[in-house]
């Protein structure tokens, strides 16, 4: 059931249920998500369920502020705390050491805990209805200070960035606020902060440049600590596949394949920047913005629409090298490796 998130009786209906134990299709700036309360086990384990992902594999704890940090996490260090300062509440998540006895299930078990202050105006109501112990429309069971929410998708597939495409992934039953298209359109970034400096864990919106402007810290990337890499989900190298085969090219590879392939062209979509000239009258074309932000805004909406018209195949011009594509580069490279 999908409801307006602009509505007060909606936020109110949708943090009862939150309180009571529920699952619930959650609007944020970056994709929608899977939420439910952060501390009760049964209503995490149902998140793990219902997306069909491993529960060793930690999920992301959101709060209403910088406030919230204090209930999950027990130590802040210096650089985490500018990382706050600059970025919170916005696309940025933070690894933190764990307080014992918060958020086990959520953590799948680990001494960190991710948490994230997203500045989406229905989630910032939503984490603040759920956490408003005297309110009375929102009764139904103890405040909640976090709430854990993935991607909205099914373990692997492409991320959700409106609340169709929620429906469309879990089904009908589940409850949904509609807070409109996302306006990032891909995940936060994930920032460690428990190895003593900053660690990339996956780009964003808020980019490498960025994380070292606003701490002073140049932030290692995680393939600089081979030890930790399969413990994000996010981080696995095959992971936000649409049904389709994806493979990157750069434009020349690309024009090559067309003409190599003439009139004969089908079940193949090409999402480029650069005009491309097919013989094909079957070819799916879109065009890719030449804004990295427009291009992250489109790009799940994109593999999705691709799947929707039962292409094979899906070319995709390679994303320019420089900083600010990182996120779009990220998502593109697993989306090919699948
Ligand atoms: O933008 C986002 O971050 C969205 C919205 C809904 O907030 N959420 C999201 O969650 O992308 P999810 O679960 O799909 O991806 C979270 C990533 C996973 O790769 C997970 O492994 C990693 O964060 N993560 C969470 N807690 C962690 C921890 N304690 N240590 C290392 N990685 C962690
Ligand atoms: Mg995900």
């Amino acid at each position: 059931m999908i409801l307006d998130g602009n509505d007060p009786a909606a936020i109110a209906a949708a943090a009862h249920a939150v309180r009571a134990g529920a699952l619930l299709g959650l609007p944020t700036e970056t994709v929608y998500g899977l939420a439910a309360d952060a501390s009760s086990d049964a209503a995490v384990a149902q998140i793990f369920a219902a997306k069909g992902r491993p529960s060793d594999h930690p999920l992301i704890v959101h709060v209403a502020s910088a406030e919230g940090i204090a209930h999950f996490a027990s130590e802040v260090p210096d650089f985490a705390q500018k990382l706050v300062d600059a970025y919170w509440p916005g696309p940025l998540t933070l690894i933190l050491p764990r307080l014992p006895g918060v958020a086990g299930a959520a953590t799948g078990g680990q001494d960190s805990v991710g948490l994230r202050c997203p500045a989406h105006p229905v989630a910032q109501a939503l984490l603040r209805a759920c956490a408003a112990p005297g309110d009375e429309a929102t009764q139904g069971g103890p405040p909640v200070w976090g709430v854990a929410a993935p991607s909205a998708n099914r373990f692997g597939r492409v991320s959700p960035t409106t609340a169709q495409h929620v429906q469309d992934e879990l089904g009908a039953d589940l409850l949904v606020l509609d807070g409109g298209p996302c306006a990032v359109g891909i995940e936060s970034t994930i920032v460690d902060c428990t190895r003593g400096v900053p660690v990339l864990l996956r780009p964003g919106a808020v980019t490498r440049e960025q994380i070292e402007a606003a701490c002073g810290i140049k932030p290692l990337s995680k393939e600089d600590l081979p030890a930790l890499t399969p413990r994000a989900s996010g981080t696995l190298e095959a992971h936000y596949a649409p049904h389709a085969k994806v493979r990157l090219m750069d434009a020349k590879a690309l024009q090559t394949g067309l003409d190599l392939l003439g009139s004969d062209a089908a079940h193949i979509a090409v999402y480029a920047r650069v005009v491309l000239r097919s013989k094909s009258p079957r070819l799916v074309i879109r065009r890719m913005p030449d804004d990295a932000a427009a291009t992250a805004q489109q790009l799940f909406a994109v593999l999705r629409g691709f799947d929707d018209e039962r292409v094979k195949l899906i070319w995709i011009e390679t994303p320019p090298p420089s900083p600010e594509w990182e996120g779009v580069r990220d998502r593109l490279q697993r989306a090919a490796a699948a």
